[in-house]
C-alpha cells in the first residue's frame, strides 16, 4: 500500500502537534487534496470509548501491558476502520500520534520490553508506518511548564510526573536515530509559523513531489 499520504506527528505532550497538523491540513485542503486528520487514541467510536478508559485518573494502577494493549486495540480499529480505506481513496491522513507513542510512552517510559513492544506495533497496523513522521523536539522540563500554564487538570497520564517524561524523552531520541528515513526532528521551540512553514517544505519535496 502506498504510504507516502500517511502523515504521523509524534512528541511530548503540548509540544504543538495539534496546532501544526490543523494547519498542514488548511495547506493541504488549499492545495486541493482529500485530508483526514486522526488523533490516537481515538478516532473511532470504538476507540474513543477506549481512549476515556487509558485517560481516567481513576485507573492508577493500570500496567504498562494492560496500556499498550488498550491502546494497540484502539488503533487497530481505526486502522481497519478509517486508515486502510482512506489511503486506498487517496486521502492523505495526518496522524495526531501513531506506534512511535507507544513504544516511547509504554516501551521507554513504562518499561514494557521493547521487543513485545514491536511485535504489538507490527499485529495492531499490519505493517502500515507513515511515510514521514515529524517528530516535534520538547524537553520535557518544558511539559511540566507548559502543563501548569494551562491551568488545566491533568490526565491520568500527564500526571506521571518529570522523570517519566525523561525516559519517554530518550525513548524518542532513539527512535528518531533508528528511523532516519521516517523521522523529520523539528526543534519545537520555534514560533507556530515557522515550523509549519518547515513542514510545507518536507511535505512538498518528500509526498508532493512524488505523487
Ligand atoms: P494526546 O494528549 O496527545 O491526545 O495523547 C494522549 C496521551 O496518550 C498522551 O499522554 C500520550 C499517550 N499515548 C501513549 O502513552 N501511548 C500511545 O500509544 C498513544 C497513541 C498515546
Amino acid at each position: 500500500m502506498d504510504t507516502k499520504r500517511f502523515i504521523s506527528f509524534e512528541g511530548l505532550d503540548y509540544s504543538g502537534k495539534t496546532t501544526q497538523i490543523k494547519r498542514l491540513k488548511e495547506y493541504l485542503e488549499g492545495e486541493g487534496f482529500k485530508v483526514y486528520t486522526i488523533r490516537e487514541p481515538g478516532g473511532t467510536k470504538i476507540s474513543e470509548k477506549i481512549r476515556r478508559i487509558l485517560l481516567d485518573k481513576a485507573h492508577v494502577n493500570m500496567t504498562g501491558r494492560c496500556e499498550i494493549f488498550l491502546y494497540s486495540a484502539a488503533r487497530v480499529q481505526l486502522v481497519e476502520e478509517q486508515i486502510i480505506p482512506l489511503l486506498k481513496k487517496g486521502y492523505f491522513i495526518l496522524a495526531d500520534r501513531y506506534v512511535d507513542s507507544t513504544t516511547a510512552y509504554q516501551g521507554y517510559g513504562r518499561g514494557v520490553d521493547l521487543e513485545m513492544v514491536r511485535l504489538i506495533n507490527e499485529a495492531a497496523t499490519y505493517g502500515i508506518m507513515p511515510g514521514t513522521t515529524f517528530y516535534l523536539k520538547f524537553l520535557p522540563e518544558q511539559v511540566n511548564k507548559r502543563t501548569k500554564l494551562s491551568g488545566r487538570e491533568l490526565d491520568r497520564l500527564e500526571a506521571a510526573g518529570l522523570d517519566f517524561y525523561q525516559r519517554v524523552f530518550q525513548g524518542y531520541e532513539k527512535i528518531a536515530e533508528n528511523n532516519k528515513n521516517r523521522f523529520v526532528v523539528i526543534d519545537a521551540n520555534q514560533g507556530i509559523e515557522q515550523i509549519h512553514q518547515k513542514i510545507v517544505e518536507v511535505v512538498k519535496k518528500r509526498t508532493l513531489e512524488e505523487l
